[in-house]
């Protein structure tokens, strides 16, 4: 751990700002940039760039998670089967309705009842499920479907189920179940489309070709899923992820862990086992159903999937609303064995009650665990002390029992030293984002709490983050990269968003999609440019004569925290730096990275000068993301406007000049000696 006035720090808050008149120039000034090759200031995090997520903005049921079906085991709504409808031929006839007469078991009493009264091979009665957003099809795929069904007597079958154009044109697949008994059983199927054009416009259909009654509960149609898992993920977002090579991911949330009561709180123990047990609840921080199809076991097989170490945070006996706050003490003690449970489920052996139970849901070896977080945001937990007392106890049971895990607190705790502290920053502009990018800089060093900034992100872009805001945060990553014997792992969020009408709940989201495709964000490719190219070094840097405009403070307090006691003054404006810089090398092949974010209207001539080497090699790659202004952007329609792409450039050396362009990001790589 660094202590305050070591070198870095000084070099740092020793960078000149240059006024802003130089941006209007036609031929600006040149920064100067030295990079001091002798000096390692840090080493950057292995932990550092990962992911956060939770269900919010359909991030899983109707994103990440492959299922298809919306309201499969029809709780969505108590009255009403949203997203089903009858299907019938011309001619046919029956209903469809709730039925809690004939539960399939205590997690999923509601089934749906179809009946035909009058139907034929030819004149077909059904349900249809319209998805999440569609049902998407594509040409020669097999999808999976599953069902739980039980008849009435005096119809034994058969059930067909296809995937159907909405207009109920074309049937892109179809499957049969031939035979049904009149108890629930679980029956599954496979459907292939051919040579189909892509669409999104369909739906599942199951229906009867003769007179009866049948239940049905828990349906489910599943694509072909990343590494083929069942009850998996979509590839085209997990590819996505995959290509930001994130080292860790944070679950199950944010306010998703935390819930509005404790009813409604991510209860972990509801959501693991066949999807049949699931009961699913009710996502009341972000206002949907959540079907729970992506359980702790999913969560983990994620992490496994893209090579993550898995950030646990537990519930901590606070729920944002309806005063479900638990008193440390008798009252706490059943959610702090409720969380001491869940990590065994997660990392304990095969011999153990809850590794045992992992092991019979299909995961005998544990997966690896070492960060454990208490709770979210519990700055929102204004009662005093409440949370003190919380991370206490937590803190108290989770060390005695796993003495190797990293515990990370939600806010500043005294009375337990946490290994850890998660910090979040949600930030309403570019500038905002860049008047803050050094904080880290200064931030005393004294034996404290490492940080996780857990949640972080410049808000501007709907549904995803413009150029501009990706420039913000572009500055941002070089603060905590360069900062990363303090700032050990980040997490931007929200991660995703579904972005068909109504899917969003939280704007400014790092990947978008649809029911077909999916893009990243510029923040997403500026991210993806930090995690992918960087050494484990930190290099000593100082900078001069460097751009800035003058930015206005926003009045009032941004984000969470402690209401100011007296009425706040208009705050003074005051210059935010347009350009940023760092250098990182790979200590086993001497490659130095050079991160250097303009956020200027002006191509930047810098001056770079490499101290403390004889040689650089003259040609290198730099990795270059820009685009027209700071509105520009990605969307799903034109999903890579905006993307990095790789160039050489020449004339390097311990001295030289090269010129950044305007609104750019740009990592450039060099050989020294
Ligand atoms: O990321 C959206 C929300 O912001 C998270 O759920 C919460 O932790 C934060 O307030």
């Amino acid at each position: 751990m660094k202590t305050a006035g070591q070198s870095f720090p000084a070099l740092a808050t020793a960078l000149l700002v240059a006024t802003s008149s130089a941006l209007f120039a036609q031929t600006p000034t040149p920064a100067e940039l030295r990079i001091h090759a002798g000096q390692v200031t840090a080493h950057v995090s292995p932990l550092l760039y990962g992911l956060m997520t939770e269900e919010i903005n359909y991030s899983y049921d109707g994103g990440l998670y492959g299922e298809l079906v919306r309201n499969r085991n029809f709780k969505e709504d108590a009255k009403y089967p949203v997203h089903w409808r009858m299907a019938a031929d011309k001619g046919a006839a029956g209903t469809i309705s709730l039925d809690s007469g004939n539960p399939l078991n205590d997690a999923n009493t509601v089934s749906l009842k179809l009946t035909a009264e009058k139907a034929a091979a030819n004149q077909t009665v059904g349900v249809a499920n319209d998805g999440f957003w569609g049902i998407p099809v594509r040409p020669r795929t097999t999808y999976h479907a599953s069902l739980w069904a039980k008849a009435a007597p005096g119809f034994t079958g058969p059930l067909n189920l296809a995937i159907v154009s909405n207009d109920g044109a074309i049937v892109h697949a179809k499957a049969q179940v031939p035979h049904l008994t009149t108890g629930w059983r679980k029956y599954e199927a496979t459907l292939t489309t051919a040579d189909a054009a892509v669409s999104a416009e369909n739906r599942f259909v199951i229906s009867m070709a003769a007179p009866g009654s049948v239940w049905l509960n828990l349906v489910s149609l599943f694509p072909p899923t990343y590494n083929n898992r069942p009850n998996g993920n979509r590839k085209d977002i997990m590819e996505l992820l995959a290509g930001m090579k994130p080292a860790f991911l944070r679950f199950p949330g944010g306010n998703y862990l935390e819930g509005n009561t404790v009813a409604t709180r991510f209860d972990w123990k509801k959501t693991i086992g066949d999807n049949s047990a699931r009961p699913g609840h009710m996502d009341d921080s972000w206002r949907y159903w959540s079907s729970d199809g992506m359980g702790l076991l999913e969560f983990l097989e994620w992490c496994e999937d893209l090579h993550m170490e898995p950030v646990l945070g537990v519930y901590a006996g606070y729920s944002l609303r309806g005063g479900a706050r638990f008193k440390p003490g008798a009252e706490l003690e059943p959610y702090v064995k409720e969380a001491l449970e869940e990590i065994e489920y997660a990392a304990g052996g095969a011999g153990t009650t809850w590794g045992a139970r992992r092991a019979k849901d299909g995961h005998p070896t544990p997966f690896p665990l070492t960060y454990v977080e208490i709770g979210n945001e519990d700055n929102g937990d204004r009662e005093t002390g409440s949370y003190e007392g919380r991370f206490a106890q937590f803190f108290d049971g989770i060390r005695a029992k796993y003495p190797q895990l990293k515990i990370i607190a939600t806010t500043p705790v005294t009375t337990r030293a946490a290994d850890v502290i998660d910090e979040h920053y949600y930030r309403r502009s570019e500038d905002e984002m860049a008047f803050h990018a050094n904080d880290y800089d200064t931030r005393r060093r004294l034996g404290g709490p490492l940080v996780f900034v857990g949640e972080w992100a410049t808000r501007v872009g709907d549904p995803t983050p413009t150029l501009g805001a990706a420039l913000g945060d572009a500055a941002w990553l070089i603060g905590m990269e360069r900062n990363s014997d303090l700032v050990i792992m980040a997490s931007y969020a929200p991660l995703f968003v579904n972005v068909n009408p109504g899917g969003m709940q939280w704007q400014t989201d790092l990947i978008g999609y649809n029911t077909l495709t999916s893009y990243g964000s510029p923040s997403y490719y500026a991210q993806k440019m930090f995690s992918n190219y960087h050494g484990d070094e930190v290099l000593a840097t100082s900078a001069q004569s460097v751009p800035s405009r003058e930015w206005q403070p926003p009045a009032g307090r941004g984000g969470r925290g402690p209401a100011p006691a007296t009425p706040q003054q208009t705050p003074m404006p005051q210059q935010a730096p347009l350009m940023f810089f760092d250098a990182t090398r790979d200590s086993r092949t001497g490659v130095i990275y050079v991160k250097v974010v303009n956020r200027g209207n002006l191509a930047y001539p810098v001056h770079i000068n490499v101290a403390g080497l004889s040689s650089i090699a003259p040609s290198g790659d730099a990795v270059v993301m820009q685009g027209d202004g700071p509105q520009d952007t990605n969307s799903i329609t034109n999903p890579e406007k905006i993307k990095p792409v790789t160039v050489r450039v020449d004339g390097l050396s311990t001295n030289f000049t090269h010129t950044f362009a305007p609104f750019s990001v740009t990592v450039l790589q060099m050989k020294g000696k």
